[in-house]
Protein backbone atom coordinates (compact mmCIF):
# COMPACT_ATOMS: atom_id res chain seq x y z
CA UNK A 1 0.00 0.00 0.00
CA UNK A 2 1.52 3.60 -1.05
CA UNK A 3 -0.37 5.82 0.69
CA UNK A 4 -0.92 4.87 4.69
CA UNK A 5 -1.13 7.05 7.54
CA UNK A 6 2.00 7.31 10.23
CA UNK A 7 1.07 9.68 13.43
CA UNK A 8 -1.70 10.87 11.32
CA UNK A 9 -0.02 12.23 8.39
CA UNK A 10 -0.58 10.65 5.35
CA UNK A 11 2.49 9.66 3.28
CA UNK A 12 3.36 7.97 0.02
CA UNK A 13 5.68 4.89 1.00
CA UNK A 14 7.76 6.48 4.01
CA UNK A 15 7.59 10.39 3.31
CA UNK A 16 4.85 12.48 4.93
CA UNK A 17 3.29 14.67 2.30
CA UNK A 18 3.06 17.68 4.13
CA UNK A 19 7.13 17.33 3.99
CA UNK A 20 6.78 17.24 -0.07
CA UNK A 21 4.28 20.64 0.13
CA UNK A 22 6.30 22.20 1.82
CA UNK A 23 9.00 22.19 -0.31
CA UNK A 24 6.93 22.27 -3.49
CA UNK A 25 4.50 24.21 -2.90
CA UNK A 26 0.78 22.84 -4.05
CA UNK A 27 -1.15 21.96 -6.14
CA UNK A 28 1.76 19.61 -7.12
CA UNK A 29 1.41 16.17 -8.06
CA UNK A 30 3.23 12.91 -6.50
CA UNK A 31 3.81 9.67 -7.45
CA UNK A 32 4.84 6.50 -5.49
CA UNK A 33 7.15 4.49 -7.89
CA UNK A 34 7.19 1.73 -5.27
CA UNK A 35 3.66 1.27 -6.43
CA UNK A 36 4.16 1.34 -10.21
CA UNK A 37 6.85 -0.87 -10.09
CA UNK A 38 4.83 -3.73 -8.10
CA UNK A 39 2.07 -3.13 -10.08
CA UNK A 40 4.01 -3.89 -13.27
CA UNK A 41 5.52 -6.97 -11.63
CA UNK A 42 2.40 -8.38 -10.87
CA UNK A 43 1.29 -8.03 -14.51
CA UNK A 44 4.62 -9.75 -15.51
CA UNK A 45 3.95 -12.26 -13.61
CA UNK A 46 0.63 -13.42 -14.35
CA UNK A 47 1.21 -13.15 -17.98
CA UNK A 48 4.31 -15.70 -17.29
CA UNK A 49 2.93 -18.75 -18.58
CA UNK A 50 2.33 -16.98 -22.14
CA UNK A 51 4.53 -15.53 -24.86
CA UNK A 52 4.08 -12.02 -23.94
CA UNK A 53 4.93 -8.25 -23.98
CA UNK A 54 3.49 -5.73 -21.11
CA UNK A 55 3.54 -2.40 -23.45
CA UNK A 56 2.94 0.69 -21.35
CA UNK A 57 0.56 3.33 -22.57
CA UNK A 58 2.44 6.49 -22.81
CA UNK A 59 -0.47 8.81 -22.42
CA UNK A 60 -1.94 7.87 -19.16
CA UNK A 61 1.43 9.30 -17.76
CA UNK A 62 4.24 10.70 -19.77
CA UNK A 63 6.87 12.01 -17.29
CA UNK A 64 10.39 11.32 -18.48
CA UNK A 65 11.72 10.19 -15.29
CA UNK A 66 8.47 7.87 -14.97
CA UNK A 67 9.70 6.66 -19.03
CA UNK A 68 12.93 6.42 -18.11
CA UNK A 69 12.53 4.11 -14.62
CA UNK A 70 9.76 1.77 -17.10
CA UNK A 71 12.49 1.51 -19.72
CA UNK A 72 14.44 0.17 -16.45
CA UNK A 73 12.39 -2.38 -15.68
CA UNK A 74 11.87 -3.66 -19.02
CA UNK A 75 8.58 -2.75 -20.07
CA UNK A 76 7.53 -1.89 -24.17
CA UNK A 77 5.69 1.21 -25.28
CA UNK A 78 2.73 1.83 -26.79
CA UNK A 79 2.00 6.06 -28.21
CA UNK A 80 -0.23 7.92 -30.02
CA UNK A 81 2.02 10.72 -31.58
CA UNK A 82 5.23 11.48 -32.62
CA UNK A 83 5.60 13.56 -29.24
CA UNK A 84 5.46 10.57 -27.24
CA UNK A 85 8.08 8.71 -29.28
CA UNK A 86 10.41 12.15 -28.95
CA UNK A 87 9.91 11.24 -25.37
CA UNK A 88 10.58 7.53 -25.05
CA UNK A 89 14.07 8.41 -27.03
CA UNK A 90 14.60 10.95 -24.75
CA UNK A 91 14.04 8.32 -21.89
CA UNK A 92 16.58 6.29 -23.69
CA UNK A 93 13.90 3.26 -24.81
CA UNK A 94 14.80 1.51 -27.95
CA UNK A 95 11.93 2.50 -30.70
CA UNK A 96 11.78 -1.25 -31.69
CA UNK A 97 9.98 -1.94 -28.51
CA UNK A 98 6.82 0.67 -29.40
CA UNK A 99 3.91 0.15 -30.89
CA UNK A 100 2.35 3.02 -32.24
CA UNK A 101 -1.79 3.59 -32.37
CA UNK A 102 -3.93 6.23 -33.07
CA UNK A 103 -7.00 6.99 -36.03
CA UNK A 104 -4.67 10.04 -37.31
CA UNK A 105 -1.29 9.34 -38.01
CA UNK A 106 0.65 12.46 -39.91
CA UNK A 107 3.06 11.94 -42.75
CA UNK A 108 5.51 13.66 -40.93
CA UNK A 109 4.67 11.20 -37.38
CA UNK A 110 5.19 8.29 -39.98
CA UNK A 111 8.70 9.22 -41.48
CA UNK A 112 9.69 9.80 -37.76
CA UNK A 113 8.69 6.87 -36.58
CA UNK A 114 9.83 4.56 -39.33
CA UNK A 115 13.13 6.45 -39.64
CA UNK A 116 13.67 5.99 -35.98
CA UNK A 117 13.11 2.37 -36.02
CA UNK A 118 9.19 1.55 -34.74
CA UNK A 119 8.16 -2.26 -33.47
CA UNK A 120 5.09 -1.83 -35.33
CA UNK A 121 2.28 0.39 -36.18
CA UNK A 122 -1.16 -0.43 -35.38
CA UNK A 123 -3.30 0.43 -38.53
CA UNK A 124 -6.85 1.63 -38.29
CA UNK A 125 -7.75 2.33 -42.13
CA UNK A 126 -7.10 1.26 -45.24
CA UNK A 127 -5.94 4.84 -46.57
CA UNK A 128 -3.83 4.93 -43.60
CA UNK A 129 -1.92 1.66 -44.75
CA UNK A 130 -1.56 3.09 -47.99
CA UNK A 131 -0.19 5.64 -46.73
CA UNK A 132 2.81 4.18 -44.25
CA UNK A 133 3.44 1.89 -47.25
CA UNK A 134 4.45 4.94 -49.43
CA UNK A 135 6.20 6.29 -46.81
CA UNK A 136 8.23 3.02 -46.61
CA UNK A 137 8.52 2.85 -50.19
CA UNK A 138 10.45 6.39 -50.14
CA UNK A 139 12.37 5.86 -47.47
CA UNK A 140 13.86 2.29 -48.53
CA UNK A 141 12.59 0.66 -45.18
CA UNK A 142 9.91 -2.22 -44.52
CA UNK A 143 7.25 -0.93 -41.88
CA UNK A 144 6.02 -3.54 -39.34
CA UNK A 145 2.28 -3.39 -39.45
CA UNK A 146 -0.68 -4.89 -37.33
CA UNK A 147 -4.35 -4.22 -38.05
CA UNK A 148 -6.45 -3.03 -34.85
CA UNK A 149 -9.69 -4.72 -35.33
CA UNK A 150 -12.69 -3.32 -34.09
CA UNK A 151 -14.25 -6.21 -32.36
CA UNK A 152 -18.15 -4.30 -31.45
CA UNK A 153 -17.98 -5.02 -28.35
CA UNK A 154 -19.53 -2.99 -25.42
CA UNK A 155 -17.77 -2.29 -22.42
CA UNK A 156 -19.65 -0.64 -18.90
CA UNK A 157 -17.50 2.69 -18.78
CA UNK A 158 -18.20 6.33 -19.48
CA UNK A 159 -19.07 6.94 -23.39
CA UNK A 160 -15.44 9.09 -24.08
CA UNK A 161 -13.94 6.53 -23.20
CA UNK A 162 -15.17 3.45 -24.89
CA UNK A 163 -13.69 2.58 -28.31
CA UNK A 164 -14.26 -0.78 -29.49
CA UNK A 165 -17.92 -0.32 -31.12
CA UNK A 166 -18.72 -0.37 -34.38
CA UNK A 167 -19.82 3.48 -33.83
CA UNK A 168 -16.58 4.06 -32.40
CA UNK A 169 -13.67 6.18 -35.05
CA UNK A 170 -11.28 3.08 -34.18
CA UNK A 171 -9.83 0.07 -35.81
CA UNK A 172 -11.72 -2.19 -38.66
CA UNK A 173 -14.18 -4.95 -38.58
CA UNK A 174 -12.83 -8.09 -38.65
CA UNK A 175 -13.91 -8.96 -42.02
CA UNK A 176 -12.14 -5.59 -43.84
CA UNK A 177 -9.00 -6.90 -41.64
CA UNK A 178 -9.16 -9.51 -42.84
CA UNK A 179 -8.62 -8.18 -46.88
CA UNK A 180 -6.34 -5.78 -45.55
CA UNK A 181 -3.92 -8.34 -44.29
CA UNK A 182 -3.83 -10.63 -47.21
CA UNK A 183 -3.38 -7.68 -49.05
CA UNK A 184 -0.37 -6.89 -46.84
CA UNK A 185 1.13 -10.02 -47.55
CA UNK A 186 0.49 -10.14 -51.10
CA UNK A 187 0.65 -6.92 -52.13
CA UNK A 188 2.55 -4.51 -49.99
CA UNK A 189 5.70 -4.99 -50.09
CA UNK A 190 7.10 -2.09 -48.25
CA UNK A 191 5.15 -3.77 -44.92
CA UNK A 192 5.58 -6.59 -42.99
CA UNK A 193 2.26 -8.06 -41.43
CA UNK A 194 2.98 -8.65 -37.59
CA UNK A 195 -0.45 -9.40 -36.23
CA UNK A 196 -3.81 -8.52 -34.89
CA UNK A 197 -4.82 -5.46 -32.66
CA UNK A 198 -7.65 -4.53 -30.57
CA UNK A 199 -8.08 -2.03 -27.72
CA UNK A 200 -12.02 -1.95 -25.88
CA UNK A 201 -11.84 1.29 -23.90
CA UNK A 202 -10.40 2.22 -21.02
CA UNK A 203 -11.65 1.62 -17.31
CA UNK A 204 -13.47 -1.39 -17.73
CA UNK A 205 -13.77 -3.28 -15.28
CA UNK A 206 -15.29 -6.56 -16.40
CA UNK A 207 -13.41 -9.46 -18.07
CA UNK A 208 -15.78 -11.09 -20.45
CA UNK A 209 -15.65 -8.28 -22.91
CA UNK A 210 -11.47 -9.28 -22.87
CA UNK A 211 -12.42 -13.03 -23.07
CA UNK A 212 -14.69 -11.94 -26.06
CA UNK A 213 -12.54 -9.58 -28.00
CA UNK A 214 -9.12 -12.31 -27.81
CA UNK A 215 -11.85 -14.85 -29.34
CA UNK A 216 -12.68 -12.44 -31.82
CA UNK A 217 -8.99 -12.13 -33.07
CA UNK A 218 -8.11 -15.72 -32.35
CA UNK A 219 -10.22 -16.71 -34.71
CA UNK A 220 -9.70 -13.70 -37.11
CA UNK A 221 -6.05 -15.21 -37.30
CA UNK A 222 -7.06 -18.77 -37.55
CA UNK A 223 -8.46 -17.69 -41.12
CA UNK A 224 -5.80 -15.70 -41.72
CA UNK A 225 -3.69 -18.85 -41.38
CA UNK A 226 -5.72 -20.79 -43.71
CA UNK A 227 -5.39 -18.18 -46.15
CA UNK A 228 -1.21 -18.56 -45.76
CA UNK A 229 -0.81 -15.44 -44.21
CA UNK A 230 0.99 -15.65 -40.46
CA UNK A 231 0.08 -13.36 -37.58
CA UNK A 232 2.98 -13.50 -35.28
CA UNK A 233 1.28 -11.35 -32.44
CA UNK A 234 -2.03 -10.11 -30.77
CA UNK A 235 -2.25 -7.25 -29.06
CA UNK A 236 -5.31 -7.05 -26.78
CA UNK A 237 -4.78 -3.56 -25.73
CA UNK A 238 -5.14 -1.47 -22.36
CA UNK A 239 -7.98 -0.45 -20.42
CA UNK A 240 -7.81 -2.86 -17.32
CA UNK A 241 -9.86 -1.12 -14.63
CA UNK A 242 -9.30 0.29 -11.15
CA UNK A 243 -11.00 0.92 -7.93
CA UNK A 244 -11.49 4.57 -7.65
CA UNK A 245 -14.87 4.50 -5.56
CA UNK A 246 -16.77 1.22 -5.02
CA UNK A 247 -16.08 -0.58 -8.39
CA UNK A 248 -14.50 -4.25 -8.35
CA UNK A 249 -12.48 -4.78 -11.21
CA UNK A 250 -10.89 -7.90 -11.86
CA UNK A 251 -7.74 -8.46 -10.78
CA UNK A 252 -4.57 -9.25 -12.91
CA UNK A 253 -4.39 -12.91 -12.08
CA UNK A 254 -8.06 -13.17 -13.14
CA UNK A 255 -6.72 -11.91 -16.30
CA UNK A 256 -3.73 -14.06 -16.50
CA UNK A 257 -6.31 -17.04 -15.67
CA UNK A 258 -8.16 -16.36 -18.82
CA UNK A 259 -5.15 -15.99 -20.78
CA UNK A 260 -3.91 -19.23 -19.76
CA UNK A 261 -6.89 -20.86 -20.59
CA UNK A 262 -6.61 -19.55 -24.38
CA UNK A 263 -4.34 -21.52 -27.25
CA UNK A 264 -1.75 -19.63 -27.93
CA UNK A 265 0.76 -21.39 -29.15
CA UNK A 266 3.00 -19.93 -31.71
CA UNK A 267 1.48 -15.93 -31.01
CA UNK A 268 3.02 -13.25 -28.62
CA UNK A 269 0.22 -11.63 -26.63
CA UNK A 270 0.84 -8.10 -25.85
CA UNK A 271 -1.41 -5.85 -23.54
CA UNK A 272 -1.16 -2.08 -23.49
CA UNK A 273 -1.99 -1.20 -20.16
CA UNK A 274 -1.97 2.49 -18.46
CA UNK A 275 -4.34 3.59 -15.95
CA UNK A 276 -3.86 0.19 -14.12
CA UNK A 277 0.06 0.47 -14.20
CA UNK A 278 0.08 3.86 -12.41
CA UNK A 279 -3.29 5.09 -11.52
CA UNK A 280 -3.28 4.13 -7.78
CA UNK A 281 0.26 5.25 -7.39
CA UNK A 282 -0.62 9.32 -7.54
CA UNK A 283 -2.21 12.00 -5.57
CA UNK A 284 -2.59 15.34 -6.18
CA UNK A 285 -1.99 17.76 -3.12
CA UNK A 286 -3.61 21.02 -3.19
CA UNK A 287 -4.21 23.73 -0.14
CA UNK A 288 -7.94 24.67 1.10
CA UNK A 289 -7.72 28.33 0.47
CA UNK A 290 -11.20 29.37 1.12
CA UNK A 291 -13.94 27.71 3.00
CA UNK A 292 -17.09 29.52 1.74
CA UNK A 293 -20.52 27.54 3.78
CA UNK A 294 -23.68 27.83 2.32
CA UNK A 295 -25.61 30.79 4.42
CA UNK A 296 -28.88 29.81 2.82
CA UNK A 297 -30.39 27.04 2.69
CA UNK A 298 -30.65 24.95 -0.48
CA UNK A 299 -27.28 26.16 -1.19
CA UNK A 300 -23.96 24.58 -0.86
CA UNK A 301 -21.14 24.67 1.38
CA UNK A 302 -18.17 25.30 -0.92
CA UNK A 303 -13.92 24.79 -0.24
CA UNK A 304 -12.35 25.78 -2.77
CA UNK A 305 -9.05 24.85 -3.27
CA UNK A 306 -5.87 26.00 -4.89
CA UNK A 307 -5.97 22.81 -7.84
CA UNK A 308 -8.57 23.53 -10.52
CA UNK A 309 -9.98 21.88 -13.19
CA UNK A 310 -6.89 22.75 -15.68
CA UNK A 311 -4.57 20.43 -13.58
CA UNK A 312 -7.39 17.86 -12.92
CA UNK A 313 -9.86 17.47 -15.76
CA UNK A 314 -11.51 13.91 -14.81
CA UNK A 315 -14.02 15.69 -12.36
CA UNK A 316 -15.43 17.42 -14.98
CA UNK A 317 -15.15 16.00 -18.12
CA UNK A 318 -16.09 12.36 -16.90
CA UNK A 319 -18.04 12.93 -13.46
CA UNK A 320 -14.80 11.22 -12.74
CA UNK A 321 -14.90 10.43 -8.58
CA UNK A 322 -11.84 10.13 -7.06
CA UNK A 323 -11.40 10.00 -3.44
CA UNK A 324 -9.79 13.29 -1.00
CA UNK A 325 -8.14 12.65 1.75
CA UNK A 326 -6.86 15.46 4.67
CA UNK A 327 -3.30 14.79 4.67
CA UNK A 328 -2.88 15.06 8.52
CA UNK A 329 -5.83 14.07 10.73
CA UNK A 330 -7.43 16.45 12.74
CA UNK A 331 -10.10 16.28 14.73
CA UNK A 332 -13.51 18.76 14.03
CA UNK A 333 -17.35 19.12 12.41
CA UNK A 334 -17.42 17.49 9.29
CA UNK A 335 -19.68 18.58 6.76
CA UNK A 336 -20.41 17.60 2.93
CA UNK A 337 -17.74 19.92 1.50
CA UNK A 338 -17.98 20.45 -2.65
CA UNK A 339 -14.37 20.95 -3.48
CA UNK A 340 -14.10 23.17 -6.10
CA UNK A 341 -10.90 25.39 -7.92
CA UNK A 342 -10.74 29.00 -8.52
CA UNK A 343 -10.99 28.74 -12.47
CA UNK A 344 -14.40 31.13 -13.41
CA UNK A 345 -16.44 28.18 -14.58
CA UNK A 346 -19.41 25.74 -12.58
CA UNK A 347 -18.04 22.81 -14.31
CA UNK A 348 -14.44 23.57 -12.29
CA UNK A 349 -15.72 21.11 -9.56
CA UNK A 350 -13.01 18.33 -8.22
CA UNK A 351 -15.43 16.27 -5.65
CA UNK A 352 -18.77 16.92 -4.78
CA UNK A 353 -20.09 16.13 -1.29
CA UNK A 354 -17.14 14.97 0.53
CA UNK A 355 -17.97 14.86 4.54
CA UNK A 356 -14.51 15.91 5.78
CA UNK A 357 -13.60 18.26 8.96
CA UNK A 358 -11.60 21.25 6.97
CA UNK A 359 -10.25 24.06 7.96
CA UNK A 360 -8.65 26.88 5.53
CA UNK A 361 -5.28 26.01 4.64
CA UNK A 362 -5.80 22.52 5.13
CA UNK A 363 -3.77 20.01 2.75
CA UNK A 364 -5.82 17.66 1.03
CA UNK A 365 -4.41 14.78 -0.92
CA UNK A 366 -7.18 13.86 -4.58
CA UNK A 367 -6.37 10.18 -5.02
CA UNK A 368 -5.44 7.78 -7.66
CA UNK A 369 -4.64 10.47 -10.36
CA UNK A 370 -1.48 8.71 -10.94
CA UNK A 371 -3.47 8.23 -14.35
CA UNK A 372 -4.99 11.07 -16.96
CA UNK A 373 -4.16 13.45 -14.27
CA UNK A 374 -0.93 15.47 -15.29
CA UNK A 375 -0.91 14.35 -18.84
CA UNK A 376 -4.27 16.06 -19.26
CA UNK A 377 -3.47 19.25 -17.80
CA UNK A 378 -3.71 22.86 -19.47
CA UNK A 379 -3.13 26.49 -18.85
CA UNK A 380 -6.68 27.92 -18.88
CA UNK A 381 -6.80 30.71 -16.91
CA UNK A 382 -2.94 31.35 -17.33
CA UNK A 383 -2.92 28.91 -14.62
CA UNK A 384 1.02 27.38 -14.06
CA UNK A 385 0.42 24.00 -14.54
CA UNK A 386 1.91 21.43 -11.11
CA UNK A 387 5.15 20.07 -10.15
CA UNK A 388 5.47 16.68 -10.49
CA UNK A 389 7.44 14.64 -7.49
CA UNK A 390 8.25 10.82 -7.59
CA UNK A 391 8.90 8.73 -4.29
CA UNK A 392 10.52 5.63 -3.82
CA UNK A 393 10.91 4.37 -0.26
CA UNK A 394 12.46 7.28 1.80
CA UNK A 395 13.50 8.86 -1.22
CA UNK A 396 12.24 11.48 -3.37
CA UNK A 397 12.57 14.31 -6.15
CA UNK A 398 10.96 16.47 -8.29
CA UNK A 399 10.49 14.96 -11.47
CA UNK A 400 9.21 18.08 -13.15
CA UNK A 401 9.24 21.62 -11.53
CA UNK A 402 6.10 24.09 -11.23
CA UNK A 403 5.54 25.97 -14.64
CA UNK A 404 7.17 29.73 -14.52
CA UNK A 405 5.50 32.46 -16.17
CA UNK A 406 8.61 32.57 -18.50
CA UNK A 407 7.83 28.87 -19.63
CA UNK A 408 4.49 29.88 -19.99
CA UNK A 409 4.42 33.02 -21.92
CA UNK A 410 7.74 32.26 -24.01
CA UNK A 411 5.91 31.11 -27.60
CA UNK A 412 3.97 34.82 -27.68
CA UNK A 413 4.87 37.47 -29.14
CA UNK A 414 3.81 40.98 -28.74
N1 LIG B 1 -4.09 1.37 -25.89
C1 LIG B 1 -4.82 2.24 -26.63
C2 LIG B 1 -4.86 2.08 -28.07
C3 LIG B 1 -5.54 3.27 -26.00
O1 LIG B 1 -6.26 4.11 -26.73
C4 LIG B 1 -5.49 3.41 -24.58
C5 LIG B 1 -6.19 4.47 -23.90
C6 LIG B 1 -4.69 2.49 -23.86
C7 LIG B 1 -4.02 1.48 -24.55
C8 LIG B 1 -4.53 2.56 -22.36
O2 LIG B 1 -5.73 2.45 -21.69
P1 LIG B 1 -5.72 2.32 -20.08
O3 LIG B 1 -5.06 1.01 -19.74
O4 LIG B 1 -4.96 3.45 -19.54
O5 LIG B 1 -7.15 2.37 -19.72
N2 LIG B 1 -8.53 10.17 -20.37
C9 LIG B 1 -9.36 9.04 -20.03
C10 LIG B 1 -8.80 7.73 -20.55
C11 LIG B 1 -8.52 7.71 -22.03
C12 LIG B 1 -7.95 6.42 -22.53
C13 LIG B 1 -7.52 6.52 -23.96
N3 LIG B 1 -6.91 5.33 -24.49
C14 LIG B 1 -9.59 9.03 -18.52
O6 LIG B 1 -9.12 9.93 -17.83
O7 LIG B 1 -10.28 8.15 -18.02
Amino acid sequence: MPYLRKDGVLCADDIPLNAIAEQVGTPCYVYSWSDVAARYQELERVLRSVSSRIRYSVKANSNLEILRRMVEIGAGFDIVSGGELERLIRAGADPSDVVFSGVGKSHQEISFALKSGIGCFNVESVTETRRIAEIAQRLEVTAPVAIRVNPDIDVDTHPYIATGMRENKFGMPEKDAFQLAVAIAQDMPSLAFMGLACHIGSQVTELGPYRDSLDAMLELRSRLLQAGVTCASIDIGGGFGIRYRDEEPFSFAEFGELISKRSLQGVELDVEPGRSLVGSAGVLLTSVEYLKPATVVGYLDFCIVDAAMNDLIRPALYEAFHDVEKVMSTEGEARDWHIVGPICETGDFLASARSLALQEGDLLAIRDVGAYGFVMSSNYNTRLRPAEVIVEGDTWMVARRRESMTDLLNLEEV
